[in-house]
């Protein structure tokens, strides 16, 4: 698979998410859910992915936690690979009363990183992302965890996600790393980030044109995009019943992948690899066959036409 650079990291241009790994069901997983992470794991790696999405809060630990096992069962070596996970969300009644909350406290960054490596068996995370902006955020607290993680060798490189630039600002004057990962919700259906850099000023788009994109690619921050098949809507459908914009959307990937002679799932991929930002997708299924639908994106490339084909499709109305 080609590769990007994430700071001084070279990886895959394709990572996988470790979200569901485990499953939701409390306690250990059972064998189904082990073995179907196994077999997903071994898709993505066979597909000539390196780089693995975590957070500490996936499936309550247990997902980095299933990944480690994954690992030793398949013999992969953990240099091999790069790692990243998230800080920063705290479920309700954790402890018991508490409420759902953001957490970017020194404590909580510092002692949720040592948790991350014990679970992922690791001494070191190649990035380490705060996962969604904390109202009360201290950026100076901020800086202090970060100099610990990096100072003890624990964390090599820091980011954020679901950040808007004015945030990233803040973080960036207190600390001392670059912050070299942004990662958002992107797809061709949940494309409100690229939109807002082309509709500039007309009255009828309702959202907001914070720059976020743009942001990122001045300051060299590599934008991962999360939910990039949104869940299957990124292929859209061909129900009778389904909405228009759906049918039309189900039309022109169908189109393009036959053109291309790929599965309509590496068709919303090579959408976001298309863009020169160099967007780097977290593809999130645990069905072997789509991982590599999905990630033979990476052995095609879309014309311009292609690529706004699909952007007008997954919008849902046409441009300029
Ligand atoms: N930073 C954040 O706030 C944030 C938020 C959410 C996720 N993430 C990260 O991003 C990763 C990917 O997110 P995501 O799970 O939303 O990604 P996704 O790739 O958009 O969606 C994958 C999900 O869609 C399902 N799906 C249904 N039809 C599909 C099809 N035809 N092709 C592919 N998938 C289909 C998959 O089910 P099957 O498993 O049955 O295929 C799976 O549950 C996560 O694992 C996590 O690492 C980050």
């Amino acid at each position: 698979m080609k590769t990007l650079t994430i700071g001084t990291l070279e990886t895959s241009r394709i990572a996988y998410g470790c979200m569901p790994l485990a499953g939701w069901d409390a306690g250990a997983p059972a064998a189904p859910t082990r073995a179907k992470a196994v077999r997903a794991v071994r898709a993505a790696i066979d597909a000539g992915i390196d780089c693995f999405d975590h957070a500490d809060i996936y499936c309550r630990g247990r997902s980095e936690a299933i990944f480690a096992e994954v690992l030793s069962d398949l013999g992969v070596g953990r240099e091999r690979l790069r790692l990243q996970s998230k800080v920063g969300i705290r479920f309700a009644d954790v402890p018991a009363g508490a409420p759902g909350r953001y957490d970017f406290s020194y404590q909580h960054i510092v002692s949720s990183c040592e948790a991350t490596l014990q679970r992922l068996r690791t001494d070191y995370l190649d990035v380490y992302l705060l996962h969604r902006p904390d109202a009360l955020v201290e950026p100076d607290e901020v800086a202090r965890a970060f100099d610990e993680l990096a100072g003890s060798g624990k964390v090599r490189q820091f980011g954020v996600s679901n950040h808007q630039p004015a945030q990233i600002e803040l973080l960036r004057r207190s600390l001392r790393q670059p912050l070299v990962v942004n990662q958002v919700e992107l797809s061709v259906v949940h494309s409100h980030l690229i939109d807002a850099g082309i509709v500039t000023n007309q009255s009828s788009v309702s959202y907001g044109a914070d720059g976020t994109f743009d942001y990122c690619r001045l300051h060299g921050i590599r934008i991962q995009a999360w939910g990039p098949m949104a869940s299957g809507r990124a292929l859209g459908s061909i129900s009778a019943d389904a909405p228009p914009r759906d049918q039309e959307l189900a039309r022109v990937v169908r189109a393009i992948a036959a053109t291309k002679g790929v599965q309509p799932e590496a068709i919303p991929i090579a959408w976001l690899l298309r863009h020169p930002a160099g967007i780097q997708p977290i593809i999130g299924s645990t069905d072997p066959a789509r991982i590599a639908a999905a990630t033979a994106a990476d052995g095609i490339a879309l014309s311009r036409e292609e690529w706004y084909a699909l952007h007008i499709a997954g919008r849902g109305s046409r441009l300029p």
